[in-house]
């Protein structure tokens, strides 16, 4: 039988780095058991901003950072398009092990199951705690879905500035990786703009 670690967030959580040594051998669900490592969130202990993806991805998962792969170079660019620093914002993922399929050679990208998402939520609490954000930019449908519930959907309301149940506001947009799979360079185009737009709102806000 799996033995289940019960790590768990610390009731008053002091620091990132505490968060991130205690969630390092979380096994709350079970996708620790194929990823390479927790990858938990980086950047500005005390950011104003805070960027929320969907889970690390395979680049991720082998560095231990988020969005360091192919979608953190697109989000790197949009962050500069909107005028912000990458290195004064903190970024983080809803789940914070990789879920993936072979294929071949290949991990393939597996998006993550509502109860994956729900066993890694008291992370994402935590840091929010610790960090403190002004407001906190959510990427992507799991994201979103992770602060916001399961009814809310990015397409209906994204780009506004909304309260949250953390008592943070948050600008929910698109995940960078969808960016990524645009079908021609036009619509890429339209879709990064939106993206860049989306962070100025949020940006203003922070
Ligand atoms: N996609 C995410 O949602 N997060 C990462 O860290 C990388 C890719």
């Amino acid at each position: 039988m799996r033995y289940l670690n019960v790590a768990q967030p610390p009731p008053s959580p002091r620091s990132v780095e505490q968060l991130r040594e205690a969630a390092a051998s979380c096994q709350a669900c079970d996708l620790w058991e194929n990823a390479t490592q927790t990858v938990f969130g980086d950047g500005t202990e005390h950011a104003r901003m805070m960027l929320i993806g969907e889970q690390p991805g395979d680049q991720e998962d082998l560095q231990g950072k988020p969005f360091v792969g192919p979608a953190g170079r697109l989000l790197e660019k949009a962050l500069e398009e909107a005028g912000i620093d990458r290195r004064r914002v903190y970024v983080t993922n809803a789940v914070k092990h990789f879920r993936w399929t072979r294929r071949g050679k290949r991990r393939l990208h597996e998006k993550p199951n509502a109860g994956q998402v729900r066993a890694c939520r008291p992370w994402l609490e935590a840091e929010i705690t610790v960090v403190q954000p002004r407001i906190m930019v959510l990427l992507g449908a799991t994201a979103a879905q992770s602060v916001m519930g399961p009814a809310f959907r990015v397409s209906k309301q994204r780009g506004e500035v909304l309260a949250s149940p953390f008592g943070v506001p948050v600008v929910a947009t698109v995940h960078p990786s969808s960016i990524l799979r645009a079908t021609d360079d036009e619509a890429r185009e339209v879709a990064m703009s939106s993206l860049v737009a989306d962070l100025k709102v949020a940006a203003n806000r922070s």
